[in-house]
């Protein structure tokens, strides 16, 4: 018999828009089944990975994907390994041809946060179990989960009518830099109809890849995909202010330029003046002063910490699709 091919989760643009859909209604189903255990006796029933093994390689600091992912693994009953780029003989001793290899031989499925895309793509190419990219400096798919799974509760959207054009009066703005996180959020947002706008500075410009790609999807679900270098312009009228850090992971050594080129784009009173009233703000976290501030993130508007929590329901809804039930999205048990 001929086994369906290996699927991995690297960005949300590699998924149908069923599919997308999926991964955020699981996200769902698992957060009630999880608060359900937290009141009620613990129901043994999903441990579908019991007995088994999760590697998490990661070469970067996190909190909330480690956390999140270590906890999906052990809901599932499967043993999470952390092996921090301290820990493990990759990249000193080892290469990561050769630890994909002998790590994939071992366990059910591997986390990986990596610096470069190209990174993750040979981990794809290498592995023999499905890899789940925690971020790397082009996607961080599980992130996008999370959000509109946060986007979904927050604004009462029935995920039966994502339908063309039905969401397309809701606009998200980010205002910050072109990254990894915007990236898989605005064709994630694009793929439920939801129109996105992204202000950022003169000289920062989203991927032309992703840009075609958002384009191909706002045509098709209705919705309207904006690129702008003014911060006003993004806010006007928008349900969701989003941002997230200047200096990602890896560009440190720009810091200081980078700061400089961002100064005006702090999401603080003078945008979210212009927002939609019952606006929401939204970050990916760790957040800093400079593109948000305080009164804004730890405001009445602020959902980021509701936010963090979602990451949790977004791992495990990316190991029951894609290991539990072998990136099946057709019957999932
Ligand atoms: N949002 C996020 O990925 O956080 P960590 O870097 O702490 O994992
Ligand atoms: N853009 C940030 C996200 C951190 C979760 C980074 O890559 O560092």
């Amino acid at each position: 018999s001929t086994s369906s091919p290996l699927r991995h989760l690297v960005s949300i643009k590699d998924l149908s828009d069923e599919e997308f859909k999926v991964l955020v209604q699981r996200a769902q189903h698992f957060k009630n089944i999880f608060k359900e255990n937290k009141t009620n006796d613990f129901q043994s029933n999903h441990l579908k990975l019991l007995g088994k093994t999760v590697a998490l390689i990661f070469t970067k600091r996190s909190t909330r994907t480690r956390i999140s992912t270590e906890g999906a693994a052990t809901f599932f009953g499967a043993q999470p390994m952390f092996l921090g780029k301290e820990d493990i003989q990759l990249g000193i001793n080892e290469s990561f041809h050769d630890t994909t290899k002998v790590v994939s031989s071992m366990v059910s499925c591997i986390f990986a946060r990596v610096n470069k895309h190209e990174d993750i793509q040979a981990l794809c190419k290498d592995s023999s179990v499905p890899i789940i990219n925690s971020l790397c400096d082009k996607f961080h798919p599980l992130q996008a989960i999370c959000d509109l799974l946060t986007i979904v509760e927050k604004f009462d959207i029935s995920l039966d009518a994502i339908n063309k054009g039905t969401n397309s009066k809701l606009k998200i703005a980010w205002i910050g830099d072109a990254n990894n996180v915007i990236n898989d959020m605005s064709i994630a947002c694009l793929k439920f109809g939801i129109s996105v706008s992204i202000a950022t500075p003169q000289g920062i410009e989203m991927d032309s890849d992703i840009v075609e790609e958002a384009n191909k999807i706002a045509k098709r679900t209705g919705a309207n995909f904006e690129l702008t270098h003014d911060s006003l312009k993004a806010s006007t009228n928008a349900n969701i202010l989003v941002t997230d850090t200047f200096v990602s992971m890896g560009e440190e050594f720009a810091k200081q330029a980078k700061l400089k080129q961002f100064q005006g784009f702090q999401i603080n009173q003078e945008l979210t003046s212009v927002a939609d009233p019952s606006f929401k703000f939204m970050h990916c976290l760790p957040r800093h002063k400079e593109e948000v501030s305080d009164d804004v993130f730890y405001g009445e508007h602020s959902i980021v910490f509701e936010e963090a929590e979602n990451r949790l329901y977004a791992a495990m809804s990316a190991i029951d699709v894609f290991v539990s039930n072998k990136g099946n999205f057709k019957d999932l048990k």
